[in-house]
């Protein structure tokens, strides 16, 4: 079984909307669809739970019954910070041993093709992620904001999600991460690293276009890739589930 949980409990303070960004309309619908269509659309998802913003559960039963999203099992409240929110899952799925991929809600633009590299990963891996190479120069900053490190930039990634784990390890990496009083994380990944150091964590590629809407101009970008999704040839099979679920047709890709 294989269980995707879609992060939602934020409210996009950098937005800062008065709604939560992930009930945004960009391209015609809700972010948040978007992304569960997605999911929905994908084979190797057997079941969806919506982890959503405190007092808009009721929004997202609403998108998800009109849109007949028939492997959503469940929709709660999300904890006070994306860790939280992501233990709460965790104590939902229970005991079970399953695959379960940990997505953001405002990651509209994810693809069937991560996905299926992240449950196929999760044959020899217990830890997945995505990510893509960095076009800017990553520097490390002091206090003071000045440098303490250049890492060498063709080392580094730029973290996305899904990120899938086999169940065990990510409720044994949450287990260990309960007895620290200094928890912090930000992502699913950092926290088997921090907790079952040792766990290998393979890396899968990412797109450019599976961006997170943090701020204004994401949503402008977001708007403008769906857009370019629908228009260009050459990386229509990337696209393939949006661009059927926008515009109803079934779409054949030719080499793709
Ligand atoms: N998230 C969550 N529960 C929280 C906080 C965040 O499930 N308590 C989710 C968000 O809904 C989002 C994802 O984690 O889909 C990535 O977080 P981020 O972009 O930081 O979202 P927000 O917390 O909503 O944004 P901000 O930091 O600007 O307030």
């Amino acid at each position: 079984r294989t269980v995707a949980v879609i992060l939602a409990g934020g409210t996009g303070t950098r937005l800062g909307l008065g709604i939560p960004k992930q009930l945004l309309k960009v391209a015609g619908k809700p972010i948040i669809e978007h992304t569960l269509a997605v999911f929905e659309a994908a084979p190797e998802i057997d079941e969806i739970i919506v982890l959503m913003a405190a007092g808009h559960v009721p929004d997202v039963e609403q998108i998800v019954q009109q849109a007949g999203f028939g492997k959503v099992s469940a929709v709660v409240e999300g904890g006070q910070t994306r860790n939280a929110t992501t233990r709460l899952a965790l104590e939902m799925i229970g005991p079970d041993d399953c695959n379960i991929l940990f997505h953001d809600a405002v990651r509209p633009l994810t693809s069937g093709r991560i996905i299926r590299e992240c449950v196929n990963a999760l044959w020899t891996y217990s830890a997945v992620d995505v990510a893509i190479p960095s076009a800017d120069t990553i520097i490390q900053v002091d206090e003071d904001d000045c440098i303490t490190d250049i890492p060498v930039r063709s080392r580094l990634r730029r973290g996305q999600t899904p990120q899938a784990f086999r169940s065990g390890t990510i409720r044994a990496a949450y287990q260990e991460a309960a007895g620290d009083p200094d928890f912090a994380a930000t992502d699913d990944c950092g926290v088997v690293l921090r907790y079952l150091p040792g766990t290998p964590i393979k890396v899968i590629d990412g797109t450019d276009e599976n961006i997170k809407v943090t701020h204004p101009l994401d949503v402008h970008l977001a708007d403008k890739l769906f857009q370019l999704a629908a228009a260009k040839a050459p990386r229509l099979a990337d696209h393939r589930d949006y661009i059927e679920e926008l515009t109803g047709r079934t779409i054949v890709v030719f080499g793709g």
